[in-house]
């Protein structure tokens, strides 16, 4: 029975129409919600990331919030290896089981992410004592924990993020990863995951998606493993995306159409629209350091103003417009976060500004965006 729903939510995320009756009754019992992802069940998936302090704190009405408008979860930060493994061989389940046993209780298409990344991993992973592990030791790691984490949650994630970010442009990101095993570590994760789960549905995940080197090179490292007989099944477009600055619709439009080419199935993984000028050419400076120059740089720290609200909800009906036209391509939307205060855009890439890329303000009714959402439908 478990196994059952665990397929019906994945092929229902991936568009698979016929389905046995009592897994289409299933689907109907699940279809009580009047929120988001209810106004979009016939187009795909549509979810949200869960962070570390709401599944600490357990905050019913957030989590309430969550459950009435959206059909899938992905943790924030519960299951990245940091997490999950602080150290060798002592894993740490309590925040990663929280999060999934409310995806079993709201009938949710819960994600793993995310397994293999160079971000958010401890040091010893890559180390043997004083000196950098060898190839053999981080391969065994690398399985190890695979097969664990997969393993104890095979019964309600079918989808898993195997390896994410692993692609700058036209080449391979430098990390540990890539330094002690070389770019068969890609390959490797994706082995791992099979082995573990035959039936889960892999992806790659990535920013900037949009950019045509980049989309060459992931595609180039699909086709290579499929040639070595193991399968990538799906990408994850991150669509961390902004209001001024790109990326452009018809860039993401492109992107959509050469993945979905290639064969594989497009979620758009993480989004959310920063709506503050750009920090980058600010980098180490002290927000505080005066009035005039904090104001450039956060400039909305008590409201948004209307004027700017209303071309966040434009930008965001013309994202939905985007996937609604592909939306036979697309297994799911996940915004990376439900409300404005908890998203990581108030940190980064700089932290302690205000920022407001998400649906839902910070007194946690939906915005200007969510209605222009809905209003598509
Ligand atoms: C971010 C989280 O939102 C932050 O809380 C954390 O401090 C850093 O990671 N790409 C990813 C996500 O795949 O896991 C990242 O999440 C955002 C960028």
């Amino acid at each position: 029975m478990k196994q059952t729903r665990r397929k019906f939510l994945l092929q229902s995320a991936l568009g698979i129409s016929a389905m046995p009756l009592v897994v289409a009754n299933l689907r109907a019992s699940a279809a009580v919600s009047s929120g988001l992802a209810e106004v979009f069940k016939d187009d795909f998936h549509l979810g949200t990331a869960i962070s570390d302090a709401t599944l600490r704190s357990g905050d019913s009405s957030l989590l309430n919030l969550i459950a009435r408008e959206f059909n899938t979860i992905t943790a924030e930060n519960a299951m990245k290896w940091e997490s999950l493994q602080p150290s060798e061989n002592q894993f740490s389940w309590h925040l990663a089981d929280d999060f999934v046993k409310f995806g079993r209780k709201n009938k949710m298409l819960t994600i793993g992410h995310t397994l293999v990344w160079h971000s958010q991993t401890p040091e010893y992973v890559f180390k043997n004592k004083a000196s950098l592990a060898s190839r053999g030791i981080l391969l065994r790691r690398m399985q190890n924990h695979i097969g664990t984490v997969i393993d104890r949650y095979k019964d309600s994630i079918a989808i898993w993020d195997v390896v994410n970010e692993a692609i700058e442009q036209n080449k391979w990101r430098r990390s540990k990863w890539l330094e002690i095993i070389g770019e068969e570590y890609f390959a490797k994760a994706f082995a791992f995951a099979r082995e573990t789960d035959p039936t889960a549905h892999l992806i790659y995940n990535d920013y900037n998606m949009h950019n045509p080197d980049k989309q060459e090179f992931i595609i180039a490292q699909v086709n290579k493993c499929k040639k070595m007989g193991i399968r990538v099944d799906g990408v994850g477009m991150e669509c961390h995306a902004t209001l001024d600055e790109g990326p452009p619709i018809v860039e993401i439009e492109t992107a959509i159409v050469n993945f979905a080419k290639a064969g594989l199935r497009v979620h758009i993984s993480e989004l959310d629209v920063d709506v503050l000028p750009s920090a980058w050419d600010y980098q180490g400076a002290e927000i505080d350091v005066n009035y005039e120059y904090s104001e450039k740089i956060n400039p909305y720290k008590n409201a948004l103003p209307s004027a700017v609200s209303a071309r966040l909800a434009e930008r965001y009906r013309e994202l939905f417009e985007l996937f609604i036209k592909h939306r036979d391509k697309i297994a799911r939307i996940s915004f990376w976060g439900t409300t404005d205060d908890e998203s990581w855009k108030n940190d980064w890439p700089m932290a302690g500004r205000t920022n407001y890329p998400l649906l839902f303000d910070r007194s946690r009714s939906p915005k200007a965006p969510y209605f222009a959402i809905k209003n598509l439908k």
